[in-house]
């Protein structure tokens, strides 16, 4: 299972990296807008500076909606640097661009994905990732790990090899579920990563041996 962290904070990035468990990044605009990157010429450059600091995919999330454009400012995100894989919303432009992408050999995100059906389209049009948005399935009490399961049946059902990216994950459990429904990635805000590390009997755990060394010697 691929751990990608879900933001463009640079520190953050670099915290995950140092742990050592980090795989990739994924941004949004809103991600980007938050870190307060604007203007076509800094938002490249901030992808420039993601990729200098890990070593895996990194996605990067097109603006314009009309497949024209889509395909021009892909390309132009692609060129940036071999790690950039090109972030499409799961609309019917999206999904032409993604064809258009996966045969020219370029790394694709298919993104807002909701549906069963919008993740069969993705597959189809040979996207690299799908990203169901669990977290904000889950706000409309609906079940988004529900989703993730059928994606996961029936991406298995037909050995499409685009890869489940579970986004909008918002807790430790939403991690631990999808690693057991099987999603290949799953994309987190660093405390959702780091919360996995914490359990009450670990650290009275290590309380207790670091005294009883320190009584013994
Ligand atoms: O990057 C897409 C997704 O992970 C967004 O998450 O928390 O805004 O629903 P969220």
């Amino acid at each position: 299972m691929k751990f990608f962290i879900d933001t463009a904070n640079l520190d953050q990035i670099k915290e995950a990296q140092d742990l050592g468990i980090l795989d990739g990044v994924t941004t949004n605009p809103s991600l980007m807008a938050k870190e307060g990157i604007t203007g076509k010429n800094n938002i490249l450059q901030h992808y420039k500076d993601i990729c200098e600091i890990v070593d895996g995919d990194v996605s990067a999330e097109v603006i314009a909606t009309d497949y024209e454009n889509m395909v021009k400012e892909g390309g132009e995100l692609a060129s940036l640097n071999n790690q950039i894989v090109v972030k499409l919303p799961m609309i019917k432009d999206g999904v032409k661009a993604a064809k258009y992408f996966s045969n020219k050999g370029i790394k694709t995100n298919v993104t807002l994905v909701f549906s069963a059906g919008q993740a069969l389209l993705a597959a189809k049009a040979g996207a690299n990732y799908v990203s169901p948005f669990l977290g904000r399935l889950d706000d409309i009490s609906t079940d988004g790990l529900n989703l993730i399961s059928e994606i996961r049946d029936i991406y298995d059902n037909y050995d499409f090899k685009t890869e489940i990216l579970a986004a909008s994950i918002r807790h430790t459990m939403h991690i631990i579920d999808c690693a057991k429904i099987g999603a290949d990635v799953i994309t987190s805000p660093l405390s959702s990563i780091t919360g996995l590390l914490k359990h009450p009997l670990t650290d009275i755990g290590l309380d207790k041996f670091l005294k009883d060394h320190k009584k013994g010697n």
